[in-house]
């Protein structure tokens, strides 16, 4: 089967929804029409730490329009917290009179216009008892644990004694790196719109898990998960931000069911950075022991994370740092810092970007130690074996994206000493980093109903992220069932169809095209062993295996063929209707009664038991860095990825393409500044959180490197979301060093840190 599935993939296609999106046809949540809606508006809290003492509303309720103010008193009871990734309390909560951080929401007021509501909640006036928070690391009160995962001490990866060998080492690297807040800012504001009709609830909610987003509501608001519907056909971008449930979700809920009338939120940018979850920053500290010919012998790295005072949310990196090069002794260990925060969340790639911001980092100063070039320190210390569990990689191409990249960046011509290459007053740098993601997939449901006339709709909960979602999933059944792609129609987002794992982890496109192939060849077996059996066909007697659907028809070995009103029309019905499920290998087959409930599992590239599977790549970059000022620009970049069977080349280039672009952007630009005093987020709009213009972005190159893998799933995908981003905030401080001499362990790159 692989082999065939292989040959569908390969031809690039444009997004089947570009059209709806240029023109405004596409409707994101907040552009659903609902009939008579209110507007919600939030309110929230000035305070990091303490207790609300008193809530006064009456100037609030006197707005023109004002319907209701939803706050801890009045509806406190109502909902349940939503469920934390990591099982912990939520911290964004309605639902007591406890301020666990700055901007928590303390009151939802509606009314009958956007405006009356925004004037109401500028009208609120709040009573605090109020206390000196801990806004992040070194703040007095931050209390400092070994991160859990269910209650117990997480262990990292470890393997031999990395001390006494980091102790023995001839060549040593000890140095500490740390990495910033920053936050998601997708485009599209985070919003909900809900409606009840009766008992039934329906949410308009851009969600990267509509089935997770549905019965995590369901249990909030103590009704079955029957009772509600969630719709998002297109998310204007997500990046982790919409991974998990947030409160605010259930609160519109409740306002809606208490006024009987459908109510829309659409927060604030500034809101958006305390309501939804973003990517702690980190300290680290890399050790690394060699061998005068730069093998590795001794591997440790340390992570530290912040989070929420309640919650013990943490990405622990270190279990990719400590996979990433063949090594005999490896010890890590991650530890969560408790600060007066809202609790962070997945944000792209969340574990590999800082953290391989540290190795990638460590590795270069390795380099230099070793005085060796250091594309041939990986090389020499490149593996097909995780060092850390002893299993093959499914496959692993590192080292040709190193070369295919190194060749067209024109590496061979550097001159590896720092200040050595300039421009007038511009100092150049040049850097390379390793950049990997683990090869996730989940599980999923989908229906496909083919018709006689060669149309196909198909119908699963799978979410358009800005990934080209509908095309890859429409591309798949076209090949699979010998359509035309402008005949397949592709309904996703919404929990009326069935159920696909939540879209994080780059599980995308391995998740939907599994349980798609699967169910096309449903398709084409029923009707092959319908015609075989069928003395009347002209495939009487052949091996059902045999027949292909192809060109809208069912077709034969020696030419026999036949149309597809009469292959459908012989197994009965108008229309062929194939529901078919898919539990990748290595989860249970209780994965799958837990996916129609919401629980979004996934077999996971760096936990499998038979194989460990990561998608490499590498990243080349050029900076420039003034001599005097020390403005720093990324002037070039190429960037090769192997990622096993690409099924749409064109959307796989622009995820690749807009990962390394943000990539340059974590390195450079970005870092939510936070008012110490205050534990408050300074820069929390689109002015002052710094992201690149067009000007900012150099010529790019990406390179997609052909790797054919049998074992990380059947089909070969390995998923190109996230892989983009990692290894690039170490390509560009690795340049920065090229250029200036000066190691920059502390990211951002600013001038300040560089003079
Ligand atoms: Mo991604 S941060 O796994 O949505």
């Amino acid at each position: 089967m692989a082999d065939d599935a292989h040959s569908l993939f390969g031809r690039p296609a444009t997004r089947i929804d570009g059209p709806a999106k240029v023109t405004g046809a596409a409707r994101y949540a907040s552009d659903e029409p609902v009939p008579n809606p209110a507007y919600a508006v939030l309110v929230t809290s000035t305070i990091a730490r303490g207790r609300i003492l008193t809530i006064h509303l009456d100037a609030a309720r006197a707005v023109r329009g004002v319907q209701d103010i939803l706050t801890h008193e009045n509806v406190g009871a109502e909902a349940k917290p939503p469920a934390q990734m990591d099982g912990g309390p939520t911290t964004t909560t309605l639902e007591t009179e406890q301020v666990w951080h700055d901007g928590q929401i303390i009151a939802v007021v509606v009314a009958d216009t956007f405006e009356a509501a925004s004037e109401a909640a500028s009208s609120v006036r709040v009573d605090y008892a109020a206390e000196t928070p801990s806004a992040t690391f070194d703040s007095a009160g931050a209390e400092t644990e070994l991160a859990r995962e269910q209650g117990k001490p997480k262990d990292g990866p470890k393997v031999g004694d990395a001390e006494t060998a980091f102790a023995a080492a001839p060549v040593k690297i000890d140095a500490r790196y740390s990495t910033p807040t920053q936050h998601h800012n997708p485009i599209e504001l985070f919003t909900t719109t809900c409606v009840w009709d009766g008992p039934t609830l329906t949410i308009y909610e851009g969600s990267q898990s509509m089935y997770g987003l549905k019965a995590n509501v369901a249990e909030q608001l103590g009704i079955d998960p029957s009772r509600v519907r969630t719709v998002s056909h297109y998310v204007g971008g997500a990046f982790g931000s919409r991974g998990g449930t947030t409160s605010r979700t259930a609160w519109i809920a409740i306002a809606a069911r208490r006024l009987n009338r459908p109510v829309k939120l659409v927060a604030t940018r500034d809101q958006g950075f305390t309501i939804a979850t973003y990517r702690a920053e980190t300290r680290q500290r890399v050790r690394l022991g060699a061998t005068r010919d730069g093998k590795l012998t001794a591997f440790s790295h340390e992570g530290w994370e912040v989070t929420s005072r309640p919650s013990g949310y943490n990405v622990s990196g270190v279990d990719t740092t400590a996979r990433m090069y063949a090594c005999p002794n490896i010890a890590s260990q991650v530890s969560v810092v408790h600060a007066d925060r809202n609790t962070p969340g997945f944000m792209r790639a969340p574990p590999d970007t800082p953290y391989m911001f540290a190795l990638e980092s460590a590795m270069d100063e390795l380099a230099y130690a070793l005085a060796m070039d250091p594309i041939e320190l990986r090389r020499l210390n490149d593996t097909q074996t995780d060092p850390v569990s002893g299993k093959p990689y499914s496959s692993r191409s590192l080292m040709k994206c190193f070369d295919q990249a190194a060749e067209k960046f024109g590496w061979k011509s550097r001159n590896p000493a720092p200040r050595s290459m300039r421009d007038g007053d511009w100092l150049i740098g040049w850097g390379c980093a390793t950049s990997c993601y683990p090869s996730n997939i989940g599980p999923a449901a989908i229906r496909i109903a083919l018709s006689p006339d060669g149309h196909a709709l198909v119908q699963l909960a799978a979410h358009e992220i800005g990934t080209g979602a509908y095309t890859t999933v429409g591309l798949t059944v076209a090949h699979a069932l010998g359509l035309d792609l402008k005949n397949v129609q592709v309904m996703l987002g919404d929990s009326a169809l069935p159920p696909v794992t939540v879209a994080g982890g780059s599980n995308n496109a391995a998740t939907t095209v599994s349980v798609a192939v699967k169910a096309c060849e449903q398709a084409r077996s029923r009707l092959a062993i319908a015609a075989v059996a069928d003395m009347a066909s002209p495939f009487h007697g052949f091996d059902p295996m045999s027949l292909k659907l192809e060109d809208g028809s069912l077709i034969g070995p020696g030419g026999a063929r036949e149309g597809l009103d009469k292959a459908i029309g012989r197994v009965g019905g108008g229309v062929l209707e194939i529901h078919a499920e898919n539990v990748p290998d290595g989860l249970p087959p209780t994965a799958l009664q837990g996916l129609y409930k919401g629980r979004a599992a996934m077999s996971r590239g760096n936990a499998r038991k038979d194989v460990t599977a990561y998608a490499f790549g590498a990243h080349f970059v050029e900076v420039r860095v003034h001599r005097l000022t020390r403005e720093t620009r990324a002037t070039r970049v190429v960037s090769a990825f192997a990622s096993g069977t690409i099924v749409n080349p064109l959307t796989a280039y622009s995820q690749y393409m807009g990962g390394t672009i943000w990539g340059l952007s974590s390195a450079l630009h970005e870092a939510t500044e936070i008012d110490r005093g205050a534990a408050r987020y300074v820069n929390d709009n689109l002015a002052d959180y710094l992201i690149p213009v067009n000007a900012d972005i150099p010529d790019l190159e990406v390179i997609l490197v052909q790797e054919d893998d049998d074992r990380v799933n059947p089909l070969g995908v390995k998923g190109i979301g996230e892989i983009g981003i990692v290894g690039m905030n170490a390509a560009v401080a690795n340049a920065v060093f090229h250029a200036t001499g000066v190691r920059l362990r502390d990211l951002p790159v600013r001038p300040e840190k560089l003079l």
